[in-house]
């Protein structure tokens, strides 16, 4: 069952989703060497509290942090902990919050100070990607064409698309129907109406597509240990168009010419 979301319970989701880019923002501000995901996690936490908030991570499933942090050869769903951040790495960080109600769900992936130009160029393609993916979120287009312009974009340019993991639709709860995978073909799949909201969010290998996921349960790496990518954007369609409810705008600004 596919909820559809009236214009009001959108402005919601828009609220939810705002704050969600904000706290990547504050992350933003805190990502350097030295700084352990346990630390940012707790960052973000008491920044979602502050704003009326609680984490919608926390909890699901079980999920035991406010913040799923993924470096490197990590693809999603990394736990924080007292792991460091150095010089190089690439970092995913995904948050999700509740507010009135409904969940707002992002990520964006950090540089670490200088990064490898192939790894740079992955994140670049990866949320490139994203935005190619959204402009197929329209009314009267079907879930494959998002996935499929996605995967061929990516694929073009010798990356993998991981298939075990998809977007998903948000609202009242963090995972609703339908499923977006990252691939796909045209034409194919549920078709897109006014009033849905979904989660999109490419998750982009420099290596080959396999996943191993940690005994932890929740950490998902790639397979050969090559690096990773992931963004993600909640988008509802309204009047018939794609409209982007959470936001890059406070990451970028902090980040400033060093965005990729
Ligand atoms: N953005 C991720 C997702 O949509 C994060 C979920 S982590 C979980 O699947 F712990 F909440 F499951
Ligand atoms: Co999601």
């Amino acid at each position: 069952m596919i909820y559809l979301k009236t214009d009001e319970e959108i402005e919601l989701m828009r609220e939810s989703n705002l704050l969600v880019g904000m706290t990547l923002g504050e992350m933003a501000k805190w990502i350097a060497p030295g700084i352990t995901t346990l630390k940012l996690d707790k960052i973000a936490e008491e920044f979602i509290r502050d704003n009326g908030a609680v984490p919608g991570f926390l909890g699901y499933a079980g999920y035991p942090n406010t913040l799923c942090i993924s470096v490197n050869e990590v693809i999603v769903h990394g736990i924080p902990n007292s792991y460091a951040l150095r010089e190089g790495d690439v970092v995913s960080i995904d948050c999700g919050v509740v507010k009135n109600g409904f969940n707002g769900d992002s990520a964006y992936t950090f540089c670490v100070g200088e990064v490898a130009p192939e790894v740079k160029q992955l994140l670049k393609t990866t949320k490139e990607s994203l935005y190619l993916g959204i402009e197929h979120a329209v009314e009267g287009k079907r879930i494959g064409d998002i996935g499929h312009a996605v995967q061929t974009y990516c694929e073009a340019r010798g990356y993998s698309v991981v298939r075990e993991l998809c977007g998903h639709g948000v609202g009242k709860k963090l995972h609703e129907e339908p499923n977006v995978p990252n691939y796909g073909r045209p034409g194919t799949g549920p078709l897109l109406k006014n009033g849905m909201c979904i989660a999109i969010e490419p998750m982009i290998n420099l290596g080959s597509r396999n996943i191993v996921i940690e005994r932890d349960g929740w950490t998902t790496r790639t397979r050969d240990r090559k690096p990773s990518a992931h963004f993600e954007h909640t988008v509802a369609i309204k009047g018939g168009k794609a409209d982007i409810l959470s936001s890059f705008e406070y990451i970028e600004q902090v980040l400033g010419e060093k965005s990729i």
